[in-house]
């Protein structure tokens, strides 16, 4: 384990497991429909990966980046795109991939500009989820795992850019935030 981590949360075997299942539920609801599959970068990366590969149809895959949280572990309430989609939305079913849901703030204004741009449908899978945080009513349409409170870092997760290649997610000691 990595010398920072406090607690591993959910280990690598437990994570793949239910990126397996994801992947069949996806394969299954999306069966004869080519959707695009959006990464939010950088956090869905690693997920993305996986989940990709659990699914068995044909799919089309393209990322886009948004403004978040820097260096600090609040949402600042504002959503910028830092990198566009390369393909257009207009007609297509979306799926949304996204690492976390937190307050809901970046997820609400994606989907807001991708209906304003005629997706056919939109939906979201996270594979993690913190309820208890959210600003904004919002869901995602498939979730992984719905977690308490706490900052995670690991599987595409980071603080301050570090931890994101851990294939474990887990807490960061407290002495790791202050120093
Ligand atoms: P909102 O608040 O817009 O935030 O739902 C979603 C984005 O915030 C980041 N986020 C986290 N990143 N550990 C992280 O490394 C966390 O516990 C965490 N909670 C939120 C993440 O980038 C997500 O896409
Ligand atoms: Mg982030």
């Amino acid at each position: 384990m990595h010398n920072d981590i406090q607690e591993v949360l959910y280990s690598e075997e437990v994570i793949q497991q239910k990126v397996r299942e994801l992947g069949a539920t996806l394969s299954r609801e999306y069966e004869g429909r080519n959707p695009l599959v959006i990464c939010v970068l950088k956090g869905a990366f690693i997920f993305m990966a996986d989940l990709s590969k659990n699914i068995t149809i044909p799919i089309e895959l393209d990322f886009m980046a948004v403004s978040s949280y820097g260096n600090s572990t609040r949402s600042s309430g504002e959503v910028k795109i830092v990198k566009d989609l390369d393909v257009s939305v207009d007609g297509r079913d979306i799926l949304i991939v996204e690492d976390i849901i937190d307050s809901g703030l970046t997820l609400s204004y994606l989907i807001d500009v991708l209906e304003r741009r005629n997706a056919l449908s939109v939906n979201v899978v996270a594979l993690f989820d913190k309820p208890g945080r959210r600003t904004v009513d919002l869901n995602a349409d498939y979730t992984g795992f719905t977690i308490p409170d706490a900052f995670v870092v690991g599987y595409g997760l980071d603080y301050a850019e570090k931890y994101r290649n851990l294939p474990y997610v887990g807490v960061l000691k407290p002495e790791v935030y202050t120093s």
